[in-house]
């Protein structure tokens, strides 16, 4: 009976011992001290010696169903606790997707770059090659063939960065014109644009190193109807549809005839408005008949061809298609500024 009690006893014990065990090694530590080969209930065993013979059967049986009940019950909670140490990782390991990262933010091109890609698109759509020529240029190139005479006064020290004698930083993308006819035989068909300089203060409006876009084409035929159409098609395809163009008569030694251009205000759409000071329209590039003097003087004959030529200013067209109010703004690598541009 003493012994009967005892076991129960330990049942008991075994059962609150494992409830208390906060973690799989407690309950490690547990079945080695209840189950084990130096553990409690071998203990018991080992006393049966003691008994009668007649005694031993029925004690044995009970150790066993006192074994068998402690193991399941430490199956179980065995159970129970790999599930809330699994609950806790889990709780412990999650990623709270909605927290801000540190990734780098992704840049975008600058503004100029921007117009500067969709005005290349359009040329290239209409046939045009792109071609590049030198920032560092000769007074032959920026000058010379373009029919500017030494005695112009674009040539004015004040204006011009010269390097030397002969050698100028390039004032506008025109002496590409030259070098393309220089290197290749008509039909021409180019656009060029790239960086210009000249001697001026930075102001809104001024800024001594510059972007300009300058095209050419030379063929049989080609008319002033040519250029309108194909600047027409440019105002529409960078500032919308119902875009036109307005020429007047100007004056470039390189043209003849020599035309300002100006586009439909694309803010009021030809009402007039701040923008374009009430009139309408906004002036934005220079252009005319290639000179046949300046075809004469790159070796294409007048008599044969002809073409137009313009020059753009990519630093005016990019303010006035975003509506910036100072250029300044387009230099000074401010990222709150650029950013506006993704
Ligand atoms: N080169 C001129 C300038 O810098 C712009 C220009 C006007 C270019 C008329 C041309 C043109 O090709 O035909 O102001």
């Amino acid at each position: 009976m003493e012994n009967q009690t005892q076991i129960t006893q330990l049942v008991q014990r075994a059962q609150e011992a494992l409830q208390k065990a906060e973690n799989l090694k407690e309950l490690d530590t547990l079945r080695i001290n209840l189950l084990g080969k130096k553990g409690e209930l071998t203990g018991l065993l080992r006393g049966m010696g003691q008994l009668s013979p007649e005694e031993r059967p029925a004690f044995g049986q009970m150790v066993n169903q006192a074994r068998e009940k402690i193991e399941s019950m430490m199956a179980g909670r065995e159970k129970e606790l790999k599930a809330s140490e699994l609950e806790a990782r889990l709780v412990k390991e999650a990623i709270d997707v909605t927290l801000p990262t540190d990734l780098p933010r992704l840049g975008n091109p600058h503004p100029i770059t921007q117009v500067l890609d969709s005005v290349v698109e359009c040329f290239i759509g209409m046939g045009f090659q792109v071609v590049e020529g030198p920032e560092i240029e000769l007074d032959k190139y920026n000058f010379e063939l373009l029919n500017i005479p030494k005695n112009h006064p674009a040539r004015d020290a004040q204006d011009t960065f010269y390097i030397d004698e002969n050698i100028v930083l390039r004032t506008h993308t025109s002496p590409v014109q030259a070098r393309v006819m220089a290197a290749q035989k008509p039909p021409i068909r180019v656009i060029c644009p790239g960086r210009v300089f000249r001697a001026d203060e930075v102001d809104a409006t001024h800024s001594p190193v510059f972007h300009q876009i300058e095209g050419l084409v030379i063929d049989k035929d080609v008319t002033m109807a040519d250029l309108r159409g194909t600047l027409g098609a440019f105002a529409r395809q960078l500032y919308g549809e119902g875009i036109t163009t307005r020429f007047r008569p100007s004056f470039f030694p390189f043209t003849e005839p020599s035309t300002e251009v100006d586009l439909t205000c694309f803010v009021c759409k030809g009402k007039g408005c701040r923008v374009c000071k009430g009139t309408g329209w906004i002036e934005v590039l220079g252009g005319g008949m290639v000179n046949p003097k300046v075809l004469s003087a790159n070796g294409i004959d007048p008599k044969v061809y002809s073409g137009f030529a313009f020059g753009v200013g990519l630093e005016r067209i990019t303010l006035l298609r975003y509506g910036i109010s100072d250029m300044r703004w387009l230099y000074e690598g401010d990222e709150r500024f650029l950013r506006q541009f993704s």
